[in-house]
């Protein structure tokens, strides 16, 4: 073979190869709603950026006939890019080839890219669509699966870890994207669950279909599986563009920092009168978080799950944080079983990933009732007091309404290594709010006056003296356990400037193998 004839050659298998499964099932794949693993890989990626490594593996699988068809790259594309100039390492599982299904030599090209993520300290993107384990293969593919597993076990906390779920994902092949740090799904075409509707019928008799089982909006908002829920793979994809750009490339380096011109001193007056003067009435804590970050730019993260608390990412002047707020309009802000999951792992990730957390307080407490206690919401509640005590970021609390209870320990607190705490000046800080106080302080008092206008007149007075004593911030400014009680429309100035302050903060934990928070 001359020269040029073995240049040839290598052209036609780099075309063969890009091919996947071919352009029969790559009809199939677009007739289905769905891009190929290389056009996702395309868009993902910055133009021209992408070099990929292992387009010539095949499998090695002999079982079933197999050794008869065999497709160059063997179902998943592999490699790294950039995404706004800075690397990545990407994977993006190929249904045209034997259903996207992994095999030995499939999970090698992944463990490949991992690698190297973590020897160079860069984030790993998975775009999954497939079939689950390679059937013929048998426990090669598990063993596969499994070397996936340890690898982003090893990984996590280290490099981001994101997931984009386009298609298929079932059985264990869900556990690579749970153990990531976010998953992204797209409506319509994709679905997570470990076992499908026809096992669920013969198991429990239930009869459910793929979407209600485990369709985007489903983990969206029953499971909170996934972090993010794309109309479609395009808005999926720059989801996780997006995302990227509030996270570091690792664990030992700091978030970008992006040019702004939204003015740090920018006051903002609405942010005086958002708090109702009837301390029942909701306000949405997502005006008070566009108001004061950067351009009005937030990124939430787990939008329909758990609603009652938000979180998500923003910029102060240019740096990116990490912000959890209650959410005064769902449920009152109630901290319960879902939010302190929610909100912990957050702060987990932020903490991280060397992101500060700025927590915007309104909460009435944990929510009570024997749902809650036989949930487990101690185990976890304790989850978020662990994620905020453990976290050595700097922390920067705003005490916007009530911080009652429990609740108070735990949304970021002094006692919990909080670095700067203000209150607004509606802050109400105490045990419990005036109407329980009172019933279990004067109960006795009350139950002796037989009249019932005199008996309504001394429990309303009885409140207002205690809300004159403890519904203020100013009890807890007195011990110092709030460092400054400031106006609300000065507010991102005030955190700006806390922010500035703690850029060069060093706090440490004792040293051990790893911490037990309570799962
Ligand atoms: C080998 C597979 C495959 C698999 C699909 N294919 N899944 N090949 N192993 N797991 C092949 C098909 O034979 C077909 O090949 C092509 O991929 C496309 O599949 P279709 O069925 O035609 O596509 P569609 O109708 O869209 O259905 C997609 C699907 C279905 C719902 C994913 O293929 C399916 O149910 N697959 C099996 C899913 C499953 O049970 N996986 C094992 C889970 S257990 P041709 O040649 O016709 O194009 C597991 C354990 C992991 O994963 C444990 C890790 C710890």
């Amino acid at each position: 073979m001359s020269n040029q004839d073995k240049v040839r050659k290598l052209i036609d298998l780099r075309a063969e190869a890009k091919l996947g499964g071919g352009v029969k099932r790559i009809e199939t794949q677009h007739k289905k709603g769905k891009l190929t693993a290389r056009e996702r890989i395309d868009l993902l990626l910055d133009e021209g950026s992408f070099e990929e490594f292992d387009m010539f593996v095949t499998h090695r699988c002999t079982n079933f006939g197999l050794e008869k068809s065999k497709f160059l790259g063997d179902g998943v594309v592999t490699g790294y890019g950039t995404i706004d100039g800075r690397l990545v390492y990407v994977f993006a599982q190929d249904f045209t080839v034997f259903g996207g299904s992994l095999s030995e030599t499939f999970a090698q090209k992944i463990c490949k890219v991992m690698d190297m993520a973590m020897k160079v300290g860069a984030p790993v993107i998975g775009v999954n669509d497939s079939g689950g384990a390679r059937i013929q293969e048998g426990v090669t593919s598990l063993a596969g699966y499994t070397e996936i597993f340890q690898r982003n076990i090893l990984a996590s906390g280290v490099i981001p870890q994101i997931s984009a779920i386009f298609g298929p994902c079932a059985g264990g092949a869900v556990y690579s994207p749970a153990l990531t740090d976010f998953i992204v799904m797209s409506k319509a075409t994709s679905y997570m669950f470990l076992t499908g509707p026809k096992v669920v019928k013969t198991v429990t008799g239930e009869v459910v279909d793929e979407e209600q089982l485990g369709g985007a909006t489903v983990h969206g908002s029953k499971s909170g599986v996934t972090h993010f829920v794309a109309e479609d793979e395009q808005e999926g994809i720059l989801l996780i563009r997006k995302l990227l750009s509030y996270l570091p490339q690792n664990n030992l380096e700091e978030p970008p920092f992006v040019p702004c011109d939204d003015p740090i001193d920018r006051l903002e007056d609405s942010l005086n009168s958002i708090i109702p003067d009837n301390p029942n009435k909701p306000y949405d804590v997502k005006d008070v978080i566009h108001a004061v970050v950067d351009n009005g730019e937030f990124m939430e993260v787990h939008r329909n799950f758990a609603p009652n608390v938000v979180v998500g990412f923003a910029r102060f002047n240019g740096m990116s944080v990490g912000i959890v707020a209650n959410q005064p309009a769902y449920l009152a802000g109630v901290l319960d079983i879902n939010a302190s999951r929610k909100a912990a792992r957050f702060v987990r990730f932020c903490d991280a990933f060397n992101i500060p957390l700025v927590t915007l307080e309104d909460v009435p407490g944990f929510l009570p009732g024997t749902t809650q206690e036989y949930g487990g919401i101690i185990i976890h509640g304790a989850k978020l007091l662990y994620a905020y005590g453990e976290a050595t970021v700097p922390k920067i609390t705003v005490i916007l309404r009530k911080a009652y209870g429990g609740a108070y320990c735990v949304m970021s607190s002094k006692h919990l290594r909080g670095d700067i705490n203000y209150a607004w000046p509606t802050a109400e800080i105490a045990v419990m709010g005036p109407k329980g106080a009172i019933e279990v302080l004067k109960s006795k008092e009350i139950s002796k006056i037989e009249n019932e206008a005199e008996r309504e007149a001394f429990i309303a007075n009885a409140e207002e003296e205690y809300k004159n004593e403890f519904a203020n911030p100013y009890n807890a400014a007195r011990y110092g356990y709030i460092d400054d009680v400031i106006e609300p429309r000065n507010t991102r100035f005030r955190i700006i400037r806390a922010l500035q302050s703690l850029a060069t903060k060093k706090a440490t934990n004792p040293p051990k193998k790893h911490s037990n928070i309570p799962l």
